[in-house]
Order: C-alpha cells, then structure tokens, then sequence
C-alpha cells in the first residue's frame, strides 16, 4: 500500500504521487503544499474496515477535515467522529450521512449541540454530568431524545505521548470509571436521553495492543456490570488511536487490532464504532517544501525550506520525527543537516541530524507521513500563509485548498471605526 514511490523520469529517479511527480505539482501549485493520494486514503479505508469486521468506522475529522478527503471516505461508506460545530458543518457538506456522525469532546456547547440534535446524528459521547443534563434539555425541549455513550476514563495507560495521552484518570477526558454506573442509570431516566452505551479513547499513535486490550476489557467488565443492573448496552465506541509507522521501526498489527476489536465485539455481543483518523489519514499525505536556502554555522549544516511549524506543528509540539525524502535525490554520499523553518523560534526544527544526500537551493523535499495531524494544526503565525492542499488521483492531480494571498489574509482585519480613515 505505497502510493508515493521513486520512478525513472526525464530528471532522473523522481518521487511521485500516485502517477503524478511531485516536481509537477510544484510547479502548478507551488510550495508548502500537502499531497494526498486519494487511492491511498481508499484503500486504507477499506484495509481497516476489512480488518475490523462489522464494526462501523467512523474517521476521526480532526486528523485531516479537508472536505474532498471527507468525501473520498465517505464514498468508500466512512462515517465520521466529530468534535465541534465546525466538523459538523464539514461533515454535512461532504454528504456523510447524519445517522453515521458521532460527537466526541470535552467542551461541546450548547448550540453546537442544538446543531447536532438538529442534523438528527448517531451519537453524542458524553463526557460529564453537566454535559448530560444541558443535552438532555436541549433534546427535551425539542421534544426528541438524544441518542447517547457514556465516555468513561478507564485509568488505562495508552503508553504513547504525555500530550496525546487520554485515558489516564488526570487526563482531562471521559467520567471517572467509579461514576459511571451511577450516571448511566441517572441518564437512562431522563426524558431527553437514550441511553445507548459506552465509550472509550485512551490516546493517539498507540504502538503495542496491550493498552488497547487492558481499555477494552474494563469497557467490556463495566458493561456486564451495566447489564446486570438492567441497562441494555447495546452500543460500543473503542474510540482511535492505532499508530503509524513513521520511522519504520515497525507499527501494531492492523491484522491484531482488528481481531481484537471483533472478539471484543462477539464476547459482548454490541455494536462496535471506531474511530480511527491517523492511520487512515497519516501514510496518504505528505508535504511538499523547497529549499530556499542553505548555510553552515561552525559544524552545523542548515537547510532552510519553505515550510515551518506553521504548517507542520508535530515536530515542534511533540518532537515528532518525520521521515525526509528529496524529490530528487542527488549522487553523492549522504551528509547529516537539520532540515529547519524559516520562522523566529530555535523550535522551528523539522528534522534534526538528518542523512540526506546534498541538498541545494530550489531543491524539492518531501516530508512524509503528514496526512494526519498536518493541515488541521496550521496556523498563520508569522504571517505566513499555511500551505495549500493537493489531492491526486491516478495522473490527475487537483488544488483541494488553495493558499490564501495576502489581500485575503488582510481582509481578515478590521480597524476600529477611530482608526478608520486615519493615514
Ligand atoms: N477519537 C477521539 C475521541 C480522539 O480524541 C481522537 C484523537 C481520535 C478519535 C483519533 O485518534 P487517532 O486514531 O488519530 O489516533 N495532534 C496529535 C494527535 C491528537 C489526537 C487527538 N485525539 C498528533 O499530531 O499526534
């Protein structure tokens, strides 16, 4: 499943996305640009799905909420994870059916709920008690009930990164596992509520099974516990986070994961819903830079390019590594340079210490395995404008966000009327 690969082109040995070089779509669409292969999303699509069984795979949108990525999985028949009002509005447009969208987070406020009660969506996994009673009068005021999964906090250490760690009892997510109980049989009385059954997400980029089969078994005891107590519990959301392999260093099994989804999902006999957004979205991305510029301070070798943490935050936030391909590799033997941003923060470092064979200005690099978590977390610091998005298809190739030039980026900007016609 590699839909960017080395090919024999005019220039050389040349990386292509799908049938398209990158070299092209640099020279029609510029650089920063995010690339993503639409087959690649496909067929990562239908991998999971396959692997899973029944289980309804709903992408998780905060990892890549490009709409004709929502539409190339919904095609496939995705439903989505949500967690605002504005994924909301993106899953409508790329026609994901309502009955396919659940609402996951911590801080959904009321008209973002409103909203959703209103799009008649599968699911709100509900966080906390207040959240429930605001939900429940939002539903009964409507004369509806909102179908509902309690998110429980299982205590399970997802044994990835401190920041995207979220089934610890610190972390902020999900009912305490001890309230649970209670609160499902205080939900499943309210006149606004149909109680469906129960959620969990320990984290992101989870790279052994065990924290998942630790998750799921607690999930599996309280739903006993809940059925004994009369609750139907028909409903189970394992939530995402199965990792990728960025480093090829070797990932979890997606044949494992699957198998330990159906068992869980036989054993207890529910509806199993997943969540999965990296693995789907991460390998079918990359981000197409140039070097603008190169200089060597004593022993250090920098490459500047033409991207920076404004369009790739996870190496600054997370000291993520991403793996570094020039498009056009060079002979020669390879050298160690730290690839870096042009933006005012010794942390705008996208690869340290890198092994890369000679990099000149105007060269091309990819940085692989950005689908996920790339786009979303742009931002315009520095004024800087976040790179577009391109999506390819076979030898087609399509301008999916543009960049925006700068009469947009200050029409943004508005003056105060005592500003106003002043020079
Ligand atoms: N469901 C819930 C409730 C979540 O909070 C998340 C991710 C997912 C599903 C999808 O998880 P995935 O399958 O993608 O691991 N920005 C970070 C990742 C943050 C993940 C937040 N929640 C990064 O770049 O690594």
């Amino acid at each position: 499943m590699e839909y960017f690969n080395y090919r024999e082109s005019a220039g050389g040995r040349e990386l292509f996305a799908e049938d398209v070089a990158l070299s092209q779509i640099a020279e029609r669409f510029g650089t920063p640009s995010y690339v993503y292969s639409s087959a690649a999303f496909a067929a990562r699509y239908r991998a999971f799905s396959e692997a899973v069984g029944d289980a309804l795979v709903c992408y998780s949108v905060k990892a890549n909420d490009n709409l004709a990525v929502l539409r190339c999985l919904g095609q496939e028949g995705a439903g989505v994870d949500i967690v605002s009002g504005g994924e909301l509005a993106r899953a409508l447009a790329a026609d994901i059916a309502p009955d396919k969208i659940v609402f996951a987070g911590v801080g959904k406020t009321a008209s973002e709920m409103a909203d959703a009660l209103d799009a008649g969506i599968r699911q709100f996994n509900v966080e906390s008690e207040e959240e429930l009673e605001m939900l429940a009068g939002l539903a009964a005021a409507r004369g509806c009930r909102a179908p509902v999964a309690l998110r429980v906090n299982p205590d399970v250490d997802a044994k990835t990164h401190d920041k995207i760690s979220t089934g610890r009892a610190q972390d902020k997510f999900g009912i305490e596992f001890d309230q649970a109980e209670r609160l499902y049989d205080r939900a499943s009385k309210m006149a606004g509520i149909d109680m469906r059954g129960l959620a969990i997400h320990i984290g992101s980029q989870l790279t052994a099974l065990a924290p998942f089969e630790a998750a799921f078994a607690r999930l599996g005891e309280l739903c006993l516990r809940l059925r004994a107590g009369g609750h139907a519990v028909s409903h189970l959301d394992l939530g995402g986070g199965l990792g990728i392999s960025y480093d090829d260093k070797g990932q979890l099994n997606l044949t494992d994961y699957g198998a330990l989804v159906q068992r869980t999902g036989d054993t207890l006999g529910a509806s199993i819903t997943l969540e999965p957004g990296r693995w789907m979205a991460g390998p079918a991305g990359l981000l197409l830079t140039r070097v603008v510029r190169v200089k060597r301070n004593g022993n250090k070798q920098f490459v500047i390019v033409d991207m920076a943490m404004n369009d790739l935050l996870r190496p600054a936030l997370y000291g993520a590594w991403h793996d570094i391909q020039p498009v056009i590799p060079r002979p020669g033997d390879a050298l160690p340079v730290d690839i870096v941003g042009p933006i005012c923060e010794s942390g705008d470092v996208i690869a340290k210490d890198r092994a890369l064979p000679e990099l000149r200005t105007g060269d091309l690099i990819a940085v692989r395995d950005a689908g996920a978590y790339g786009a979303v977390m742009s931002s315009s610091y520095n004024s800087r404008m976040p790179a577009a998005e391109v999506m390819v298809r076979g030898a087609e190739s399509a301008l999916i966000r543009p960049r925006l030039d700068y009469d947009a980026m200050l029409a943004r900007d508005t003056l105060p009327d005592w500003q106003a016609g002043q020079a």
